[in-house]
């Protein structure tokens, strides 16, 4: 049903329905903006560089150096095209890079876990299966009872019912669903979770669920983030740092709030600005 319409300025400000002010607050500004201490590092590329295609002519990424610290939140910007997802694959372990090196593990030898969440939660699990069965899949090599206690203790901790582990996938909600991916890469138990545009599909209010959730998964775990978005919103609720991508090149890495006061390179001011607009589609593509 239609609940409540008007003017986009009418609705702004004085919107009358419950359901209308939720969806107006969970697309609320707000800068997160911590302060950090230095903490060790636990993932670094060394030069890495990928290019596609026949005698690999397209290059999606140059010479890239980049190092992440232990329970730190990166956000990821950048247009279209510019490499983010193929650097996120790249550091997940799923594509080897053609040049340079992923540095996975802490100073003394300790590997560090990656996993990579992916934008749409239908798409990324087996339509067939109940959440259980998929799940499962990730614990695969484990006891019987220990999976199931694995399972049900990741799906507890995104705030999830054991119950909806026997549904599939098109029975439940999008964000219902996006948790299930977030629990199902708990699993592996990871020290860096890459969320690659994963909150993109859903209304604002789902939208800020799941980034609360993620916030607070980095707080009591210290689980490091990689959030890659086009929505500057999403950046800087989220973000320690800010990266900026540009025809496969990192063009700025710097701590969020002097991203937001100063941005020196032309997309990062584009979006800035745009962003600094009301109703404005802060995208900068
Ligand atoms: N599997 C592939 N085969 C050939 N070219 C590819 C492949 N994947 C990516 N590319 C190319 O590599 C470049 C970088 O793509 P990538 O998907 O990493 O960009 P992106 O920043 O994630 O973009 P978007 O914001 O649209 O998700 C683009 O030119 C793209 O066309
Ligand atoms: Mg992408």
């Amino acid at each position: 049903m239609i609940v409540e319409q008007g003017t986009p300025r009418d609705l702004f400000a004085s919107a009358r329905q419950e359901v209308t002010r939720a969806l107006l607050h969970g697309a609320e500004v707000t800068v997160r903006a911590r302060g950090r201490d230095h903490t060790p590092v636990i993932l670094n590329t060394e030069g890495i560089s990928h290019s596609f295609g026949r005698r690999r002519k397209r290059i999606a990424l140059r010479t890239m150096t980049l190092t992440f610290e232990e329970g730190e939140v990166l956000g990821v910007l950048g247009r279209s095209g510019s490499g983010k997802s193929t650097f996120a694959r790249i550091i997940a372990g799923l594509d080897t890079p053609s040049t340079g090196t992923v540095v996975r593990e802490w100073a003394d030898g300790t590997p560090t876990k990656v996993a990579l969440i992916a934008q749409e939660p239908y798409s990324s699990f087996d339509p067939t299966l109940t959440l259980r069965d998929s799940l499962g899949a990730a614990v695969s090599g484990l006891p019987a009872d220990t999976a199931d206690e694995r399972i049900r203790g990741a799906v507890a901790r995104v705030g999830l019912p054991p119950e909806l582990l026997d549904r599939i996938p098109a029975r439940c909600l999008g964000g219902q669903l996006q948790r299930m991916s977030i629990a199902r890469a708990l699993l592996v138990d990871p020290r860096v979770l890459i969320c690659d545009e994963s909150t993109s599909a859903l209304d604002s209010v789902a939208q800020r669920h799941i980034l609360d959730l993620l916030l607070h998964l980095n707080e009591t775990m210290d689980l490091a983030l990689i959030v890659i978005s086009h929505d500057l919103d999403v950046i800087s609720y989220v973000s320690d740092r800010v990266a900026v991508f540009h025809e496969g090149e990192v063009v700025e890495d710097r701590p969020l709030t002097e991203f937001l006061a100063a941005p020196a390179h032309p997309y990062s001011r584009r979006l800035v600005a745009l962003s600094a607009e009301p109703g404005s589609v802060a995208d900068g593509r």
